[in-house]
C-alpha cells in the first residue's frame, strides 16, 4: 500500500509501513486509547477550511460550517477558532455551538421542523438568520417573534428543483425532498412575509444535497436562485444575502469533486456577470471541510472463513459509522501496519468487515482485499463527517472515544462512554 492508493487527506499517510495521522502513528493511540476511535487532524481541517478562504479573499462571504457533519466540541472550537460561523439545526446544536464558542450573530438556521421552544432560544441569543422552509414556518416565526418583542430575521429555503446527481436520501433540492419553498411559489412567499412585523428579511437559501461532485449543479441552482432575486427585488423587497447551502462532496473512493476554491470562482464569475458581486455570500460546508480529516480505527476480533464469504468481524459497527448500512456508502479500509504480512509471506483474502451489531445491514465494507490477522489494527478513512454525529447506542455499545491530532500531539476530546453513562436516564 502506498500513499498514493488511499483516497482522501494527504494528512493520512504511511511512514516505514505504520499508517499515520500527521505526525502520530496510529497504531500508538489504538494501544493508548483502545477502539473503537474516532481521530481527526487539524491539519487537515484546517486545509480544507483554506480552500473555501481562498476563494472568499476580497470578497464579501462568509463560511458556515454545517455542524450536523460533526458536532463534537472539539472539532467545533477548532472551526469557531478561526471564526467561522455556524449552519444549525436544532436547539442541542445552537447549545453546543455557543459551547464551543462559536458566535451567535453569525449562526444560521435551517431545517424543516424548528419547534417553538427552539426558535425562542435562537432569538434570545440572537442569531444571524432563519432559513425558514415552509409559509407555515414563517407564521410561527412570526408569533414567536412578536411574543418575545422581538424580529426574527430571515431568508426563505427556495427549492430550485435541480438534481444534485448524488445518492437519493442525501438530495434535497428536487420537488420531491420536503425541504424549502417551491421556486414557483417563492416571490409570492416573500411578498406575504413583507407584511408580518415581526419578521425581517434579510436574504435567500438554497441547499440542493450532499456529496456534489460536479459544477453544473451548483450553477443551475445559482442561476435560478439569481432569477427569483430579480423578481423579489423588483417587488420592492431587497435581498442583503446570498446563501447557496453546502453540499460539495470528498474523495472516499477516487471521487474527484471540485475544491472549494475552484468551484466557487466559477460561481463568483456567474454572480458578478448578473450583477450581484456586492452581496454578501454564504455558504454551509460540513463535509468538506471534516470528512476526510478523520479516520475511524477499529480492531480485529475474529476472522471467519467461509466457502461463500469471508468475515473481518472488527469492534467497530453501524451504531458508530452508520453510513455503509444507511447508504450503502463505501469507505476504505487499510490496515494500520503493513511490514508484518510481507515478511511472513501471506496473501491477501477477501472479507466483508462487519461489526458484531445483530443485523445484516450492519458492515462498514464489502469484498475488501486485506492481509490481516486476529488483533489487528484497522482504519477506516473519510470518517470525519456524518459518522460520530449519526452514532447510536444501539446494541448498547457505547458511543466511540475522540481524539484530536495536532501534528504530533494528541488530545482527548471526548472520552469513551461506558456502562453507567448509557442507563444514567433511566430507572
Ligand atoms: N446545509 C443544509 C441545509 C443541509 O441540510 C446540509 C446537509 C448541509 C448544509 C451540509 O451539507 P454537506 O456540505 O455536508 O454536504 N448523512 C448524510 C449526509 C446528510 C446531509 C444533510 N444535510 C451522509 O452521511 O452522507
Amino acid at each position: 500500500m502506498t500513499d498514493k492508493q488511499l483516497p482522501g487527506s494527504p494528512f493520512v499517510h504511511y511512514k516505514n509501513d505504520s499508517l499515520m495521522l500527521e505526525e502520530v502513528p496510529l497504531t500508538q493511540l489504538i494501544s493508548e486509547y483502545g477502539t473503537p476511535l474516532f481521530a481527526y487532524s487539524k491539519a487537515a481541517m484546517i486545509h480544507a477550511l483554506n480552500a473555501y478562504e481562498r476563494a472568499f479573499k476580497g470578497r464579501r462571504a462568509r463560511i458556515h460550517y454545517a455542524m450536523k457533519a460533526n458536532s463534537s466540541l472539539g472539532v467545533l472550537r477548532v472551526f469557531a477558532q478561526r471564526n467561522c460561523g455556524f449552519d444549525i439545526v436544532s436547539g442541542g446544536e445552537l447549545a453546543r455551538v455557543l459551547a464551543a464558542g462559536g458566535k451567535a450573530e453569525q449562526i444560521i438556521f435551517s431545517g424543516v421542523g424548528k419547534t417553538r421552544t427552539e426558535i425562542k432560544a435562537a432569538l434570545d441569543a440572537g442569531i444571524c438568520c432563519f432559513n425558514a422552509e415552509s409559509e407555515a414556518e414563517l407564521d410561527v416565526l412570526n408569533e414567536v417573534a412578536l411574543e418575545c418583542k422581538k424580529v426574527a430575521p430571515i431568508s426563505l429555503r427556495v427549492n430550485p428543483n435541480v438534481d444534485a446527481k448524488t445518492h437519493p436520501y442525501i438530495s434535497t433540492g428536487l420537488k420531491d425532498n420536503k425541504f424549502g419553498i417551491a421556486h414557483e411559489r417563492a416571490l409570492e412567499t416573500y411578498k406575504r412575509a413583507a407584511t408580518l412585523k415581526g419578521l425581517k428579511i434579510k436574504g435567500i437559501d438554497c441547499h440542493i444535497g450532499s456529496q456534489i461532485i460536479e459544477i453544473s449543479p451548483y450553477e443551475d441552482a445559482v442561476s435560478l436562485v439569481l432569477d427569483l432575486v430579480d423578481d423579489i427585488e423588483k417587488a420592492g423587497i431587497h435581498i442583503e444575502h446570498l446563501d447557496f447551502g453546502g453540499g460539495l462532496g470528498i474523495d472516499y473512493a477516487g471521487e474527484t469533486p471540485p475544491a472549494a476554491d475552484a468551484l466557487w470562482a466559477k460561481l463568483f464569475a456567474l454572480l458578478d456577470a448578473r450583477g450581484y458581486a456586492d452581496r454578501d455570500i454564504f455558504v454551509e460546508p460540513g463535509r468538506s471541510l471534516i470528512g476526510n480529516a478523520g479516520v475511524c480505527l477499529t480492531k480485529i476480533e475474529y476472522l471467519k472463513t467461509g466457502d461463500h464469504k469471508n468475515f473481518c468481524i472488527v469492534d467497530a459497527a453501524m451504531n458508530d459509522l452508520p453510513r455503509p448500512a444507511m447508504y450503502e456508502a463505501f469507505h476504505a479500509i487499510v490496515p494500520l501496519q503493513t511490514n508484518s504480512r510481507q515478511t511472513a509471506n501471506t496473501s491477501n483474502v477477501l472479507y466483508d468487515v462487519v461489526g458484531p451489531v445483530c443485523e445484516s445491514g450492519d458492515w462498514l465494507g464489502k469484498d475488501r482485499s486485506l492481509n490481516v490477522r486476529v488483533g489487528d489494527g484497522l482504519a477506516i478513512l473519510s470518517a470525519g463527517a456524518y459518522c460520530m454525529s449519526m452514532s447510536s447506542n444501539y446494541n448498547s455499545r457505547g458511543r466511540a472515544a475522540e481524539v484530536l491530532i495536532d501534528q504530533n500531539v494528541t488530545t482527548l476530546i471526548r472520552r469513551r462512554e461506558t456502562i453507567e453513562d448509557l442507563i444514567r436516564q433511566e430507572t
